[in-house]
């Protein structure tokens, strides 16, 4: 505490301009989505986030399990409302006081849950929502904040809303030139007005991994800390060497373009995949990262604001296998974590720390499903099993350039029906394929490709063997998630590409 206060004072001094008495500035933050099959359960991930010395963790929903495993935890909580939500919130004050009462009040006074923050919406501005966010999302954030007042808490609870970084852009390519994108510039300027009024503050997410996904001709080197780019973009007395100092920049110039110099930006997501997208791997991940971590360390902050770094919430603590993969086959592998709270890639913390891996996580039985060796891969049925194994499981590791994309077509084929028979839980009859399938007991996993074996959610027997999915919310980039299809999808395609050939 007295730590924290001085280094309050010596910004005051710095940066006096800046208002910015909620804004705890060495806290290192990160996201806690729960859209898998198998999600870790509560109380170990709490005491994940606290043996790795996460000060700060976001939610994107009121997720009851997780808010009363965070109770007394000592973490600051930021709690999310789902894009969803948002049309009935903003139809009326009512609806909101409903909310809050029952997601805020009840955790803060019977769990002892430390919500300092509430995240209207997520990226509501962003282009593949088309527009439909557009008029609700500012009522909404009145009702919360007004039901928040009503229930005597705004000196403790900020509002915010999560911004995706094209909410704002540059018409000569330079920070400088920022201004908000014109289709939202007056929902947006009347965001931040009423933000800025009511005490709140500001959320971008920004995520360099999609720009170099997006733009085959963007540099790497610039997607990273390191300052050796080969590629700064210069503005005026300014060089960038990182295009995340250049895109919060870019929102900072905005900002000042339109009357709020002043406003504190967090960072609501950041991070880089480790599967999915032949950029998304384990050593890029890791340079990301540890260069991410560094900054937070070291307290940098940007060109803009070099005195005032940004609390950063880092996307994502573990990975989700159950998100929309409409992003791309990566959406899954957002994790530091992989989904069972194992380590993917060493990462040094404050005074050289690493990482902790997850305690106390309970597996299924180690057993795997595979392609029987006695089937044939000719067989009529298998383009149709492994089409439905991956519909109803996760397959994005075998996609162009992930984990398992160097099995051979057997190998293929045995990963699915194992990911499929492991999301049932390992249920009689789950590893059938009309014979097509074996169990075995010895690890079928080859170089960086992990056949999984589940955590034990205790819902073996209980399942029955109707397609499997829980209706789950979003979280980070994409929409609702289930299992689309598009994987199966891809993967049938190449199946039968494979089929006819031969
Ligand atoms: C509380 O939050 C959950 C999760 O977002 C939501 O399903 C529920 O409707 C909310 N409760 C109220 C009264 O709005
Ligand atoms: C499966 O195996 C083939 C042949 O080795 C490989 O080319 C392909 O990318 C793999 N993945 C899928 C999804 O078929």
């Amino acid at each position: 505490m007295v730590m924290i206060h001085v280094i309050f004072l010596v910004l005051f001094l710095v940066q006096p301009l800046i208002d910015d008495r909620h804004h705890v500035v060495d806290a290192l933050g990160c996201n806690w989505g729960r859209v898998s099959t198998h999600p870790l359960p509560a109380d170990i991930v709490v005491r994940l986030l606290k043996d790795n010395g996460f000060e700060k963790v976001k939610l994107f929903e009121a997720d009851p399990s997780a808010l009363i495993a965070l109770g007394k935890s000592g973490i600051q909580v930021m709690v999310g409302i789902p894009n969803d939500l948002l049309p009935s919130l903003a139809s009326s004050v009512r609806v909101a006081e409903e909310w809050v009462v029952q997601n805020v009040s009840v955790y803060l006074s019977k769990y002892g849950v430390d919500i300092r923050y509430i995240a209207i919406g997520n990226e509501p501005f962003l282009e593949s929502n088309r527009g439909v966010f557009n008029k609700v999302i500012f009522p909404a954030l009145q009702n919360v904040q007004a039901a928040i007042i009503k229930a005597g808490l705004s000196r403790q609870v900020k509002l915010t809303v999560p911004f995706n970084a094209n909410v704002y852009q540059t018409e000569n390519g330079l920070p400088s030139g920022g201004n908000f994108r014109s289709d939202v510039l007056t929902v947006v300027s009347s965001i931040v007005a009423f933000l800025h009024d009511n005490g709140g503050f500001l959320t971008i997410n920004i995520y360099p991994f999609l720009s170099l996904h997006a733009d085959p001709n963007f540099p790497l080197t610039y997607a990273f800390f390191d300052g050796g780019t080969s590629a700064p973009v210069v503005d005026g007395s300014i060089t960038y060497t990182n295009v995340f100092e250049a895109n919060y920049d870019t929102f900072i110039f905005a900002l000042e373009k339109n009357g709020f110099p002043t406003m504190s930006v967090v960072v609501g997501e950041i991070g880089w995949p480790t599967d999915g997208d032949p950029n998304a791997n384990a050593n890029y991940a890791r340079h990301f990262n540890q260069g991410l971590l560094d900054r937070i360390i070291r307290k940098s902050g940007t060109p803009k604001r070099p005195n005032l770094p940004p609390d950063i919430y880092i996307f994502s603590l573990i990975d989700e296998n159950a998100k929309s993969i409409e992003p791309g086959n990566f959406e899954r592998h957002w994790g530091i974590f992989n989904y069972d709270g194992t380590i993917k890639y060493p990462l040094s913390f404050y005074n050289g720390r690493s990482l902790v891996a997850a305690k106390g996580v309970k597996y299924m039985e180690k057993q795997w499903c595979v392609l029987s060796p006695t089937a044939s891969i000719a067989d009529p049925n298998v383009p149709g099993s492994t089409q439905y194994a991956c519909t109803y499981s996760d397959c994005t590791s075998l996609s162009y350039g992930s984990s398992c994309n160097g099995l051979d077509v057997r190998g293929n084929i045995s990963y699915a029906f194992n990911q499929f028979y492991q999301t049932r839980n390992q249920q009689n009859g789950a590893c059938g394929f009309g014979n097509l399938a074996k169990l075995t007991r010895t690890d079928p996993s080859q170089q960086t490709c992990r056949f999984e074996v589940m955590i034990d959610v205790g819902r073996r027997k209980k399942l029955k063997p109707s397609p499997f999915n829980p209706p789950s919310r979003r979280s980070g980039v994409g929409s609702s998630s289930i299992f689309s299809g598009t994987t199966a999808a891809v993967f049938f395609a190449t199946m039968m590409v494979l089929f006819y050939c031969s």
